[in-house]
């Protein structure tokens, strides 16, 4: 349906309906978005709780879900089997689950514990009044979970681990000081497709571009994901034990980003609202006894400013009716077009 070539030489941009047409954007949740595993938190900062209740993609999916820490880490549905009530409405600590509507007890893996008022009930319980089981993976510290998942990401954390065997990911640290929600007004897609080539750099980030050596800038394609690396042009801001790398700039199909810096890692993880609203959550994570850089030129909240802005313009120009496609540049935009081939299989996807 929407035309992608296999060959970037050949292929038109992804047709201008993936962006305008409600249909399609609908298919794009059901089929990719239901189907991913989501970033939802870190051990370190739910340090304090063994619950933790979330919303599985808030505004799109809207799944209540609840993260479980124990052993290991489960997730499971936080919604009652009772009446739909949500179980937990907070960050807790506890041995058991307790739905307040009608006092239904649940023990942490889901199973039901307790039913007042239910002893007359007849073929009662059955599985079907335990708690939904999803699922759940971890990164590090990070916690990942997924209703159905179907879009592998294991590759893409591999890969991550096998470049940077040094890393100090276990001295990371949320940063609740420099991290941030963006609401743009732009499709989802666009700002991915921004960040999936470094293309615009030279044009758009001039403070950005004196940091890191552009001509050496890379596109890898990986299973479910790309990663960019960017140089750097001076020494101290390369990261320890590589090749005077910058950044790496990960991106996890279908709106996850990890950029991995000399000073931490940063977090973008896109989130669609509507067909033309989306929130940008931004988080940071530096390694202990180093910060996140701001306030010069090529700071991450002047970066982020200056992608919304052409972000925001190219939603513009897609609504016009002067656009339909563009074409890809073979030499810069692979991780585009990986995208779009992405954003092809699975909405063709009979399966779902
Ligand atoms: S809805 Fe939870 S006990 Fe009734
Ligand atoms: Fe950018």
């Amino acid at each position: 349906m929407l035309n992608i070539n296999n060959d970037i030489k050949k292929s038109s941009t992804i047709n201008k309906e993936f962006y305008v047409n409600k249909n399609i954007y609908q298919q794009i949740i059901n089929k990719v978005f239901t189907h991913s595993w989501q970033l939802i938190t870190d051990k370190k900062t739910i340090n304090t709780t063994n619950i933790f209740p979330f919303q599985f993609l808030d505004k799109s999916i809207s799944e209540p879900m609840i993260i479980i820490k124990g052993n290991t880490i489960k997730c499971i549905s936080n919604v009652c089997t009772h009446r739909a009530h949500l179980v937990v409405n907070e960050s807790c600590n506890k041995s058991k689950l307790r739905c307040r509507y009608h006092g239904r007890t649940f023990d942490l893996d889901g199973k039901l514990n307790f039913a007042p008022g239910f002893k007359k009930a007849l073929n009662f319980p059955t599985e079907k009044d335990n708690l939904i089981q999803y699922y759940s993976k971890n990164w590090h510290q990070f916690i990942f979970a997924a209703i159905k998942p179907k879009i592998r990401i294991s590759q893409v954390l591999e890969d991550i681990d096998q470049r940077l065997p040094n890393y100090k990911f276990s001295n990371l640290t949320f940063d609740k000081n420099n991290s941030n929600s963006y609401f743009i007004n732009t499709n989802w897609a666009i700002y991915c497709e921004n960040y999936l080539e470094g293309f615009h750099v030279p044009f758009v980030h001039k403070g950005l571009t004196k940091d890191i050596n552009y001509d050496s800038y890379k596109t890898l394609l990986i299973d479910n994901g790309v990663l960019q690396i960017a140089q750097a042009s001076k020494n101290e801001t390369a990261i320890d034990n590589t090749d005077n790398i910058y950044a790496f700039y990960y991106w996890i199909f279908p709106n996850l980003m990890i950029n991995i810096y000399e000073w931490g890692i940063s977090i973008n993880i896109v989130e669609p609202i509507s067909i033309k609203r989306t929130k940008i959550r931004y988080l940071s994570y530096p390694v202990r006894g180093k910060k996140q850089p701001t306030n010069s030129g090529s700071s991450l909240d002047k970066v982020e400013m200056e992608d919304q802005d052409v972000v925001i313009s190219v939603q513009k120009g897609i609504e016009s009716l002067a656009y339909q496609v563009g074409r890809y540049s073979p030499d810069h935009e692979r991780g585009l077009h990986y995208f779009h081939l992405l954003i092809n299989k699975y909405l063709n996807d009979i399966s779902t």
